[in-house]
Order: structure tokens, then C-alpha cells, then sequence
């Protein structure tokens, strides 16, 4: 018989969003006319920018030709997306990012658990909690980690805590470590990072020669200017840190599925006998032999966000839904219930009212109001007692979700 990854068998729970549709579905076959009203995983309700739509059914009609077909595309994407990208998500910025650091791929989730397959298995590795529970798991999976303890916290692991007492931004830590992952604006809880408060982790990571990963899937959601929107607007993350970004929820693409990963030419990691490798080099192969590129169609469909049609037509995407979540906000604090985040992120995290645990508050909402809301323990020990509501969904069922919450 074949030997499974023993990895797989350290995981505490299912993966959090099919356990809530696990329990969401076994709710409804008993409850078959409860109005479920979902704010739980952070997928997207409205449809397609046009401008993308438009693209990709041009690109469909080409493939149709001769002339106009694609097979196999580069792995790295087309080289006329990751120049749009390049110009117009990090040099418009002032980060000197060029079309070459940056791979286009099908998914944040994938890249940032990819990324392991390049990273050495002696790294010690920082998480902040609550986290992505993608962070974890993948480093679970590859056998980075020990075993879980009752908390659910595994062993090997550096957990920085994000509290309301630090502003949900997590201190960098006193020891050494060689990883950390870091996720702004935040997913679970709608946290940003300041310049100098990311000056602080890439200083840190400098000196301590640790690589950062950062998930700057939620950027198009920042409303402060003053906010960095990449970790390359900071001096001298190009030789620390590697940046997931997503077309998922600025442009609605969860289901049409198309991503970046930017590795800086010249970032260095270190092989067994301390000579320097460049990261770079080796995403690059590991890209090419596992990964056979996001399909021409999507990747027409991404490079229209940029026209100016599409640009504006994201930007209307991005204000409704940051409507929603100021909706959200508005009602839930004079509901009474203590909120954060929802400024300028999709996410709105709050404290569980009466004390109650998070997957108890989950069961409250959805026996009562018949609202789904992602438990703030899923994310991590330290969410316990908090709780998630997602901004993407529909104005009616917003208001309507609140409505039913407030008269809880
Ligand atoms: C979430 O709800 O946290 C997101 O949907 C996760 C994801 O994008 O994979």
C-alpha cells in the first residue's frame, strides 16, 4: 500500500471555508426555507467588469483562427500583461518592479503555498495570529512544522500576535527568524500597515538576512493615500521580500482565476553551504516544470483592468463594495457590538458580543439572523472571541443581513 504525507495528518480541521459550508449545508437541509444570507468566505458577488468581459470574448473569437490560436502560452504569462502590470500596479508607484520579477499564475492561495516548494526546510517561520489559514497549512503539509498543541498551534512555528492592543499590526519579534509572512491590508481583520511600520519589517528582515512574503491581494481596497499599496514602495524590500498580488477581488475574478507573484532580480536566499542562490532563478524553474501559464483568454481578460474602461469600471467595483463594508460598520456599532477594519479593506472584524466563543457566536447568527460570518478562531487561537464579515455581497442582502443582526 502506498505511504500517505504523514504531514497531512497533523492538520487540526478540515480547511475553514468547506467546514462553514459544511455546517452551513447541514443547516439548510434542516432549515430548507431559512433566507441564508452569506458574508463568510471573501468571494465575490458582482459580475464581471465589462472592459474584462469584453477582452475575453475577443480573445475567444481569436483563438477560433488560425492565425489568432494559442497553445501553451509562456509560464511566466505574456509578456504584454506583465508589462501592464509592471507600469501600472508598481512603477506608477515608484516601485522599480519591470515585467521580468513579475509571474503570472492562477491563484494568491496557490503561490503563496507554491513558494514552499523553493524554500529551504530549515527556515524558522513566523505567522502573525489570527492568519490566512493558508500560511499555516501549506507549511504544515511540506513538514515545516511539529505537531498541533490544544490551541491548535503547531510547534516550530513563530506566532505573532495581532491585537486590538497593537492595532491588529503585529510587533516584529524579538527573535531570529528566517520567513514571515505578512498580509496588508489584512485578511481576517482589515488592518493596514503604515510606511514606516513596513520600514520596520524590512529593516528587520535586512538585518536578520529573513525573506517576507507578502499578500498584497486586498491593496486596491486601501482609501488612505498615504498607505503604501506594495511593499516595494519601502526602501529596500527588493532584497527581502517577495509580493502575492490577485485579480480576484479587485476585478471579480475568484472564479475566472488570475494572480501574480513578483520575486526581485538579485533576492538572494542561501543554499547548505552557504552559497548564495537567487530566488528568482529557481521560482522561475520550479514555474517552468510544474505550471504550464493561466490560459490566453484570462490573461487578455486581466491585461483589460488596466484600459482606462477597465480601470474605472474596478474602481466602481471597489467603492461598492467598500460601501457595504462602511454599511457594515455603521450598523453593527449601533447594534453596540465593538468593530474594526472595514476602512480600507473588504473585512470587517469584530468582538463577539456576550463573551460568546467564535463558532458559538457562528451558530447564534446563523440559527437566528440566518447570517454566515467566518469564526475568528478558525483564523487562529488568538481570533478567539472575534468573528469576520465579509463586504462582498449584494447592497440588498447587506442591509438585509443587518437588519436581521440588529434586531437580534
Ligand atoms: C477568505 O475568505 O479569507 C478568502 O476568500 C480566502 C481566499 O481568497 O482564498
Amino acid at each position: 500500500m502506498a505511504q500517505v504525507n504523514g504531514n497531512y495528518l497533523k492538520l487540526k480541521a478540515g480547511y475553514l471555508f468547506p467546514e462553514i459550508g459544511r455546517r452551513v449545508k447541514a443547516f439548510s437541509e434542516a432549515n430548507p426555507t431559512a433566507p441564508i444570507i452569506r458574508l463568510g468566505i471573501g468571494d465575490v458577488t458582482e459580475p464581471l467588469p465589462e472592459a474584462c468581459r469584453t477582452a475575453m470574448k475577443g480573445a475567444i473569437d481569436e483563438m477560433g483562427t488560425r492565425e489568432g490560436f494559442h497553445g501553451y502560452g509562456p509560464e511566466q504569462g505574456y509578456l504584454w500583461l506583465r508589462e501592464a502590470i509592471a507600469k501600472n500596479d508598481f512603477q506608477a508607484r515608484g516601485c522599480s518592479i519591470t515585467a521580468e520579477e513579475i509571474f503570472v499564475s492562477d491563484g494568491s492561495k496557490c503561490d503563496s503555498s507554491n513558494i514552499l516548494d523553493i524554500l529551504g526546510e530549515g527556515n524558522r517561520i513566523a505567522v502573525t495570529d489570527p492568519v490566512y489559514p493558508v500560511y499555516v497549512d501549506s507549511n504544515v503539509m511540506a513538514g515545516r512544522t511539529g505537531d498541533a498543541d490544544d490551541a491548535g498551534r503547531y510547534g516550530g512555528l513563530t506566532y505573532l500576535p495581532i491585537t486590538a492592543a497593537n492595532g491588529f499590526t503585529a510587533e516584529i519579534p524579538t527573535e531570529k527568524v528566517d520567513l514571515i509572512y505578512l498580509c496588508f491590508p489584512n485578511n481576517p481583520t482589515g488592518a493596514v500597515a503604515t510606511k514606516a511600520q513596513l520600514q520596520a519589517w524590512v529593516d528587520y528582515a535586512r538585518a536578520n538576512d529573513a525573506l517576507i512574503l507578502f499578500d498584497a491581494a486586498y491593496e486596491a481596497f486601501i482609501q488612505d493615500p498615504e498607505l503604501p499599496h506594495s511593499i516595494y514602495e519601502i526602501e529596500g524590500a527588493r532584497e527581502c521580500a517577495i509580493e502575492f498580488r490577485s485579480f480576484s477581488k479587485n476585478a471579480g475574478f475568484t472564479g475566472t482565476r488570475c494572480a501574480l507573484t513578483v520575486v526581485p532580480r538579485g533576492l538572494m536566499g542561501t543554499a547548505a553551504n552557504g552559497e548564495r542562490v537567487e530566488l528568482w532563478a529557481l521560482w522561475n524553474r520550479r514555474q517552468c516544470t510544474k505550471f504550464n501559464g493561466v490560459s490566453y483568454i484570462v490573461q487578455r481578460g486581466a491585461e483589460a483592468v488596466y484600459s482606462p474602461e477597465g480601470q474605472a469600471q474596478v474602481q466602481a467595483l471597489v467603492a461598492f463594495y467598500m460601501q457595504n463594508a462602511a454599511i457594515i460598520r455603521r450598523e453593527l456599532t449601533s447594534a453596540g457590538i465593538q468593530v474594526y477594519g472595514g476602512e480600507q479593506a473588504p473585512y470587517v472584524w469584530l468582538k463577539t458580543p456576550e463573551n460568546l466563543d467564535s463558532w458559538g457566536f457562528f451558530d447564534h447568527l446563523l440559527g437566528k439572523a440566518h447570517v454566515v460570518g467566518t469564526p475568528g478562531s478558525g483564523f487562529g487561537a488568538a481570533g478567539e472571541g472575534y468573528f469576520r464579515l465579509s463586504a462582498f455581497n449584494s447592497r440588498e442582502n447587506v442591509e438585509e443581513a443587518m437588519g436581521r443582526i440588529r434586531a437580534l
